[in-house]
């Protein structure tokens, strides 16, 4: 039984920046619209636009700003625009009409230098939550999203970690990621109650910070 099923990240965004052991490690995220967008764009100079029901990394949008010219990336075609007004009308032109939400950019660790990121499934199986995966997920080259249905390439935590950061570090981010994983189910369950599975995507950036991307309540 797949139990009760979710589709509006940013209701459930909404959900974990509530519990303040994890809200810490969640994007700045907002609603899509032009004042957001530019106060966001001009603090961290790199936002992710993402359909509020999406899924697989489709209609997912990357917008940079380095002080002088604005681009936007959607699969593999990146442009370049002089000014915020021809920015944002372009990407009004490259979205659909669907709400979207603006997140702050996480610069990922890479391997290679494609993006990786983390995805940690978990089921009800009675009272309790059992693991039942946590993979690596590394960018098809020339892709920012990692999806699997976007051509990335599944490997193991363990070894997406490892080749990313020193032994430690990377046995580390495991540990952090299981107990974040662990905060996070007590939430969703809490305030949805019903769900029987979770699939938490997890960014580790350059730094080794974790950050949670997205929850899905019908992991693929
Ligand atoms: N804030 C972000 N910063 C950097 N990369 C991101 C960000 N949000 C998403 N991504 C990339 O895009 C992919 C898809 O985004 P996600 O939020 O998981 O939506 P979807 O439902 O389409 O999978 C992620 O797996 C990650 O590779
Ligand atoms: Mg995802």
């Amino acid at each position: 039984m797949p139990g009760r099923q979710l589709a509006d990240k940013w209701l459930k965004t909404k959900a974990l920046l509530a519990e303040p052991a994890v809200a810490g490690h969640i994007p700045q995220t907002r609603l899509y619209g032009t004042d957001h967008l530019r106060a966001m764009l001009h603090r961290f100079g790199m936002v992710v636009i993402k359909p509020v029901r999406g899924g697989g990394g489709h209609g997912v949008i990357k917008v940079e700003w380095n002080g002088r010219v604005y681009s936007l990336t959607k699969g593999t075609s990146k442009a370049a625009y002089g000014s915020f007004g021809a920015l944002y009308a372009a990407l009004n032109r490259a979205k659909v009409k669907r709400r979207y939400i603006i997140q702050q950019g996480i610069h990922l660790a890479r391997i290679s230098g494609r993006p990786i990121d983390y995805r940690v499934k978990v089921v009800k199986e009675g009272d309790g939550w059992v693991y039942r995966s946590m993979v690596g997920r590394l960018a098809r080259p020339g892709l920012f999203v990692t999806n699997l249905c976007k051509g990335g390439r599944q490997m193991t935590a363990r070894e997406g970690l490892g080749r990313c950061f020193r032994r430690r570090t990377a046995v580390l981010k495991r540990r952090e990621m299981r107990g974040m994983t662990n905060t996070c189910v007590r939430v969703m369950e809490h305030t949805f109650p019903g769900i029987g599975e979770l699939g938490f995507d997890y960014g580790v950036d350059v730094y080794g910070k974790i950050w949670i991307f997205e929850v899905n309540t019908r992991p693929q």
